[in-house]
């Protein structure tokens, strides 16, 4: 509906310009906005404020041109001016009620697909080979997965890539110590692998420990990097025992990465001597001490001296600046996206800016081609510091989510004690789940957020729960008035001021998945499944559907509503990667 308007506007000002009332180089921002305040109509806009003094008139009777040049549209009832100038739109009832039905009628909520699918790349998860993924990974996983969700219900062409750190100089002591381990416990090796954590760790103090396992490794490194068969073996498999694991977290996260979508920084290393060479070739590096580096005139140190940014050390490795460089040239060369979408915490934002600089610099990727980093805070306890265990150490996230589930089991059986163990253990997993991604979601990824159990596992509020809740409600209405929310018939009728403003409220579903799509922010879906909620348990509470008194062809508009809203809510909350229940 907002597109609608906008779309009028555009054209007003058209007209407006041929007819000489504004310059014709004016390019006004077009703005509509959603009213707070009912009686100010549904939609307004300052276009007539912004275009006063271009056009030497005053805002209230530019308004009135406006108004008087704006096309007829049918879904508009009335345009009115208020306060210094302000042109307020109301929507039309008939026109708002046949949307209803068609998106009763529609799989797809009347969401079109986009007209021109773009390939969009998603980088997003990208934990380490040879750890365990811990709460660290959980936004960029969940957020990642929500966009990708997202973007594919939209009709675009959705790579997803997981940029593991599978590559770098520890892989030398990590398959020193699986050789040692082999050959002294070969029965041993499997169960040694399942901790990672702890294999990583006992890696780590051999190396650093025992010069001769530290003189190996180090051997070790440059035996793989040079491809080495038996070498690249053993570091396959413990890429291999790290994604086997990964997958767990995943697959109970529901989450739609598996390991084709495994991307990591390995894939770009045979690319790296090339760019460094042409890097310089193109002047943009020099050797500077022995290093290579770009100097980078958009960057100051603190003497004010342009930013170097070693693309390679002295001993010749190489650095994870110069892989996302690859990273970036490989997406738009083999991958042929359109948009690259980075899902990294904002640590590493001048990281990526860097990298970015060097690539549109020299020239590896067309100008057009968009690289978004959508950053994120940090995942905070209680008390406002960084989330740990009991102890102090870091959580991992299938211990966070076994929490998860527990309390979810726990709270799902003190509230309806009579469910079969199957159905418990089903409806708390999605419970349970749903609510750690779902508070991660609703929160404006930039800051840093609080993980609060208590909060997330909510039935009242922004959560989950909710709106779980309020979907399962609207099954059993149906449930109870016999029929199936896909043979509805009748017209649907506006009547009351709850169904009109559910009615209103639905109709936004569009522009929301669009926002959520450009922005990278599904937590502005959160917010509107939430208030899509709330206006209908008011709509329920004023406009009865399964009393007696309720006239045939009302209680069919009614179930339409309903019929609409438990399709949003369910296409929302798949779009955001949280499973619906037909009861709980
Ligand atoms: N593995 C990295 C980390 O743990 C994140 C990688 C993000 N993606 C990228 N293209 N740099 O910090």
């Amino acid at each position: 509906m907002k597109a609608h308007i906008e779309a009028l506007l555009a054209q007003t000002v058209e007209t407006l310009k041929s007819e000489q009332v504004i310059p014709a180089d004016a390019t006004p921002r077009i703005q509509v906005d959603r009213t707070r305040d009912k009686s100010h109509g549904d939609l307004a806009t300052n276009l007539a404020m912004m275009l006063a003094k271009p056009a030497k008139m005053n805002p209230r009777q530019l308004a009135e041109t406006i108004i008087a040049k704006l096309p007829s549209s049918d879904r508009v009832s009335k345009v009115e001016i208020a306060g210094p100038g302000f042109i307020n739109f109301f929507l039309d009832s008939g026109f708002l009620a046949k949307q209803i039905s068609e998106i009763v009628a529609d799989p797809r909520a009347n969401v079109p697909a986009a007209d021109n699918a773009q390939t969009i790349v998603v980088d997003y998860s990208a934990p380490n080979v040879a750890k365990e993924m811990h709460v660290g990974h959980i936004r960029s996983t969940i957020i990642g997965d929500a966009l990708v969700r997202t973007l594919e219900f939209l009709g675009h062409k959705v790579i997803r890539a997981n940029h593991i750190g599978d590559w770098g100089t520890q892989f030398g002591m990590l398959i020193a110590h699986l050789e040692e381990l082999q050959a002294e416990q070969p029965e041993a090796v499997n169960s040694e692998l399942s901790d990672l954590e702890k294999f990583y760790r006992e890696s780590k103090l051999r190396y650093d420990s025992d010069e001769a396992f530290g003189e190996k490794a180090r051997g070790y490194v440059v035996k793989l990097q040079s491809g080495d068969e038996w070498c690249r073996e053993m570091w396959q498999k413990l890429v291999q025992v790290t994604l086997e694991q990964n997958q767990k977290n995943y697959d109970r996260l529901n989450v739609s990465l598996n390991s084709s979508h495994t991307m990591g920084e390995s894939l770009y290393n045979p690319m790296l001597a090339e760019i460094v060479a042409d890097l310089k070739a193109k002047g943009l590096a020099v050797e500077d001490d022995g290093a290579v580096v770009v100097f980078l005139e958009e960057y100051k140190n603190k003497d004010g001296d342009p930013m170097g940014v070693i693309i390679q050390k002295r001993d010749g490795g190489y650095l994870y600046t110069t892989t996302d460089i690859a990273c970036a040239k490989y997406r738009h060369e083999q991958l042929h996206a359109d948009r690259v979408l980075y899902f990294i915490d904002s640590r590493q934002a001048q990281h990526l800016q860097q990298a970015w600089t060097i690539v549109r610099k020299a020239g590896y990727i067309p100008e057009q081609m968009s690289l978004e980093h959508h950053a994120f805070g940090m995942m905070l306890g209680k008390d406002g510091k960084p989330f740990k265990t009991r102890s102090g150490g870091t959580v991992k996230l299938a211990d966070l989510l076994d929490e998860a589930q527990q309390r979810a089991r726990d709270l799902v059986r003190s509230k309806n004690p009579d469910l079969t163990d199957e159905e418990l253990v089903e409806i708390a997993d999605a419970v349970g789940i749903g609510a750690v991604k779902y508070a991660d979601l609703s929160k404006n990824r930039t800051t840093d957020y609080i993980f609060d159990w208590d909060n997330m596992l909510a039935f009242e509020g922004n959560t989950a729960p909710y709106l779980q809740y309020a979907y399962t409600r609207i099954q059993s209405i149906f449930r109870k008035a016999g029929v199936s929310a896909d043979a509805l018939t009748g017209e649907v009728n506006l009547t009351e001021a709850a169904e009109e403003t559910l009615a209103n409220k639905l109709v936004q579903f569009n522009d929301i998945i669009q926002s959520v799509a450009n922005k990278g922010t599904p937590h502005l879906l959160c917010a509107y499944l939430f208030e899509l909620a709330g206006n209908f348990m008011s709509f329920y509470e004023a406009c009865p559907v399964n009393k007696d008194d309720v006239a045939a062809e009302v209680k069919q508009s009614r179930l339409q509503l309903c019929a609409a809203t438990a399709k949003t809510l369910k296409l929302g909350l798949d779009t955001l990667g949280i499973k619906t229940l037909e009861k709980m």
